[in-house]
């Protein structure tokens, strides 16, 4: 768990980003319609989170600096008897004060007097300026003959590159929740089943471990399925002697993790699953062994790419020289996206990668980005010898950046082929 201390951390972080005179605003997120008059679970803004912790809508954090002090204020939902008989208990004024370290908390109807009066005597506003929500529409009306207006994210999104000690537990704990449910997968008989059962399996065990969610819609894709990158219908009938592509992670605590492993309906890989799935497991081990402090991420993804191409000359995918064949990017035609990403309250952590001079930031202790090769041979490629149609194959994991070199978090989680293998009920 993380202290309301490291949150007030954060924002006095925050703070001090801002010029003298300035006031800051992140809005909670709004909640999303699903259909009519349902509604997606709803899910804190992950900017609003790192900087409070707190899970409910309709809530402010403000930020108010002056040459002398700076003041942090929440709004926040009044208690009302009736609204939380049907949506459930609401913090309220009196309890948000005892809970979060900052210096007032109001409510959220007067928010809008607050400010008029907040801005007053404020050269700079800091806000979420490209942001979609309503709440924010309002405030810029608000504010239209201010002249200095910037944007608070790109801020917030820098802190969030570097995880604290506790931000790692929760990630740890998110992908020790993920690992049972991929070794659910592996382990439970696949004959007569569809893709949709071993999603179901998978995610009961999210839901089991107390996983608030999926961090994104699993993916479970079986035979030529896999060669659609973000293939989420998971509607097709689980083939034997096809290999099944899972990119599963929970969502715990707000954390994700971000997890695919490749695994044979039958249990037992063919020959040439194998050698496509060993290309693409050593080409990963590879790439894990070379991350420390300094390295570049766009450096691990040019040597994933000599890597796999050389490999798929080896095995007749692809002919010529590897120098010639990535010159002329032909080999993206079967690896075509990127070697991983950061992660954190979101899957795809946004975090930048480059600093404010565009130049590529490199990696650092404390920083946790996913390392994903794969391969993918489309059922109808007919430049590719024929054992190797219809395979898509990708192995991810979730690395943790230490002070020499770097950990694997999601290790446990079954890897090799024997460890597949061993794993499969027959
Ligand atoms: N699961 C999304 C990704 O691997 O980036
Ligand atoms: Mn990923
Ligand atoms: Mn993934």
């Amino acid at each position: 768990m993380i202290k309301e201390s490291e949150y007030k951390k954060r924002r006095e972080v925050l703070a001090k980003k801002l010029p003298d005179s300035s006031i800051g605003i992140i809005f909670s997120a709004e909640p999303a319609t699903r259909s009519n008059d349902t509604h997606h679970p709803y899910r804190q803004d992950s900017n609003f989170y790192y900087l409070t912790g707190f899970k409910e809508d309709n809530a402010v954090l403000v930020f108010l600096k002056t040459k002398h002090e700076l003041q942090t204020v929440m709004f926040v939902q009044k208690k009302d008897k009736t609204l939380e008989l049907w949506s459930g208990e609401r913090l309220g004024t009196k309890e948000a004060k005892s809970r979060f370290l900052v210096n007032e908390v109001y409510l959220r109807d007067d928010f809008k007097n607050k400010f008029k009066e907040f801005i007053k005597d404020k050269k700079n506003i800091y806000c979420e300026l490209a942001s979609k929500k309503s709440a924010l529409k309002k405030v810029l009306k608000l504010t239209k003959d201010f002249k200095t207006k910037h944007d608070i994210v790109p801020l917030i999104q820098k802190m969030r590159l570097i995880k604290s000690a506790s931000e790692i537990e929760l990630i740890k704990e998110s992908i020790a929740i993920t690992a049972k449910a991929h070794h659910r997968a592996m382990s439970i008989n696949k004959k007569g089943k569809f893709e949709y059962h071993l999603q179901a399996e998978i995610e009961h065990e999210f839901k089991m471990n107390a996983a608030y969610s999926d961090a994104y819609t699993s993916i479970v894709a079986c035979g030529n399925s896999a060669n659609t990158l973000h293939y989420i219908k998971n509607d097709k009938p689980l083939e034997s002697g096809e290999l099944i592509l899972i990119d599963a992670g929970c969502e715990h605590n707000y954390y994700a993790s971000d997890i695919t492993r490749t695994i044979p309906v039958n249990g037992k890989f063919t020959e040439p699953q194998k050698e496509l799935y060993n290309l693409v497991l050593e080409t990963q081990l590879k790439i894990i062994s070379m991350i420390k402090p300094f390295v570049k991420r766009t450096h691990l993804q040019e040597r994933a790419e000599i890597l796999l191409t050389k490999g798929m000359i080896e095995l007749g995918i692809l002919r010529g020289s590897y120098k010639k064949i990535i010159k002329l990017q032909k080999h993206k035609k079967y690896y075509p996206h990127g070697i991983g990403h950061w992660m954190g309250i979101d899957v795809h952590d946004p975090a930048p990668y480059k600093d404010d001079k565009h130049q590529e930031i490199p990696l650092q202790k404390g920083m946790v980005l996913t390392i994903e090769p794969g391969i993918y041979i489309d059922k109808d490629d007919r430049s590719v010898p024929e054992i190797y149609r219809g395979i898509g194959i990708r192995i991810e994991d979730d690395i943790l950046i230490t002070k020499d070199g770097c950990e694997n978090l999601s290790s446990d989680i079954a890897k090799t082929v024997e460890e597949i293998e061993a794993l499969a009920e027959l």
